[in-house]
C-alpha cells in the first residue's frame, strides 16, 4: 500500500511517501523555525499560514523524488492531533480534499504514535513488546508498547514536557528557540561538576516526571551567577551542562524503573529530545548493563516529519482503520 503522509501539527511541514512493500520512498520537510525565532517561540497563526504555502509544493517534490504518479497513491495519512488547531486543520483539510478528489481513503494519525513508530523506519527496527520513552516539546511519557495501537501509559510529566523544559530554560538563559539543540551545543563545552542540579521525583516510587522545578532551579542558579558578576559564556555552558545532566539522569532513572517494572529489556526513545546525544549515550550505557537494546530514529526523524505519519497511517490502514470525510482535529488527544 502506497501512502502519502502529511504532518502539520506545529512549526514543521512534513510530507512523505511510504510503501508497505518498498519502505520509505521520499520525504520532504520545511521548518519554520527561522520565522518563529524572532518571537522566542511558535506563533500559531504564522504557523498555519506557512503550512498553507508549503503543502502543495512539498507534495509535488516527494512525488518527483520518488518517481511516483499521483494516481499510484492509495491513501493519505495526516496528523489529526495533538497540536495547534489551526496548523492541524491545514493538513487535515488538504488531506481530506485530495482524498475526495482522488477517490482514496484518508486516515487521521495521532502525532505521538507517529513519533513512537518512527524508529520502525530504521534498518534494524525494534520488535514488540518494548518500553517507549516519548520526549517531545509537548509530551513526556513512558509507554508499554505491545503492538500497533496497543499502548499502556506507565508514567508522564505532571507539568512541563522535557522539550518544553529545554526550551523554557534556554529562554531564561538568553538562548534562542528551540532551546534543546542550543543547550546541547553549549553543554559540550560545560565544566562537569561545577554545578549539581536536583533529579526531580527520583527519590520516590513511580514513573511520573516533573521538570518545572528544575527550570526554576536553573533560573535561580543563573541569577546567582549574575549577582556574583559572572554570566560569562563558560558559566552559561556550565549551567547548561548541569541542567542537561539532570534531565538525562532523571529520564535514565525512570526508564530503568519502567524496564524493571515491565520485565522488558528493549527501549525505544522518540520525539525531538531523543536526538540528544547525551541522553542516547546515557540510555545506551544503562541498557548495556541490562543486556538490552536502545532504539531510536535518525536525527531528522526524531523531530517532526512526514515519514512517521505516512508509516503510522499505513499501519492503521493495513489494520482496517479508515476515517470518514469529516475534517476533525484535536488540540488535546490522549494516545
Ligand atoms: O518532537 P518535536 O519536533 O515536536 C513536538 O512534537 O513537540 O520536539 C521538539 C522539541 C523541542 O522542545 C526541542 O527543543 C527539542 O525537541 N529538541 C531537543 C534536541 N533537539 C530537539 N532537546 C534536547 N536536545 C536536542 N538535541
Ligand atoms: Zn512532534
Amino acid at each position: 500500500m502506497l501512502v502519502l503522509g502529511l504532518e502539520t501539527s506545529c512549526d514543521e511541514t512534513g510530507v512523505a511517501l511510504y510503501d508497505s512493500e518498498r519502505g520509505l520512498l521520499a520525504d520532504a520537510l520545511f521548518s519554520q523555525i527561522e520565522q518563529h525565532r524572532v518571537f522566542g517561540g511558535v506563533v500559531p497563526e504564522l504557523a498555519s499560514r506557512d503550512h498553507v504555502k508549503r503543502m502543495l509544493p512539498l507534495i509535488r517534490e516527494v512525488l518527483t523524488t520518488a518517481g511516483v504518479e499521483r494516481t499510484q497513491i492509495e491513501a493519505i495519512a495526516y496528523t489529526a492531533g495533538p497540536g495547534l488547531v489551526g496548523a492541524l486543520l491545514v493538513g487535515a483539510s488538504c488531506s481530506q480534499a485530495l482524498a475526495f478528489a482522488w477517490g482514496i481513503p484518508a486516515v487521521g494519525v495521532h502525532h505521538m504514535e507517529g513519533h513512537l513508530l518512527a524508529p520502525m523506519l530504521e534498518e534494524q527496527p525494534p520488535a514488540f513488546p518494548f518500553v517507549a520513552l516519548l520526549v517531545s516539546g509537548g509530551h513526556t511519557q513512558l509507554v508499554r508498547v505491545d503492538g500497533i495501537g496497543r499502548y499502556q501509559l506507565l508514567g508522564e510529566s505532571l507539568d512541563d514536557a522535557a522539550g518544553e523544559a529545554f526550551d523554557k530554560t534556554a529562554k531564561l538563559m538568553g538562548l534562542q528557540y528551540p532551546g534543546g539543540p542550543e543547550i546541547a551545543r553549549l553543554a559540550e563545552i560545560g565544566t562537569p561538576g561545577r554545578f549539581t542540579f536536583p533529579r526531580p521525583m527520583t527519590d520516590r516510587p513511580g514513573l511520573d516526571f516533573s521538570f518545572s522545578g528544575l527550570k526554576t532551579f536553573t533560573l535561580n542558579t543563573w541569577l546567582q551567577c549574575r549577582e556574583a558578576g559572572d554570566q560569562s559564556e563558560q558559566t552559561r555552558a556550565d549551567v547548561a551542562l548541569a541542567f542537561q545532566q539532570a534531565v538525562v539522569d532523571t529520564l535514565t532513572i525512570k526508564c530503568r524503573r519502567a524496564l524493571k517494572q515491565t520485565g522488558l529489556n528493549n527501549l525505544v526513545i522518540a520525539g525531538g529530545v531523543s536526538a540528544n546525544q547525551s541522553l542516547r549515550q546515557s540510555l545506551e550505557k544503562m541498557l548495556g548493563e541490562l543486556k538490552g537494546q536502545v532504539f531510536y530514529a535518525r536525527p531528522r526523524f526524531c523531530t517532526d516529519n512526514g515519514a512517521m505519519i505516512a508509516y503510522a497511517g499505513c499501519q492503521r490502514l493495513l489494520a482496517g482503520q479508515q476515517d470518514g470525510p469529516a475534517i476533525g482535529v484535536q488540540a488535546r488527544w490522549p494516545m
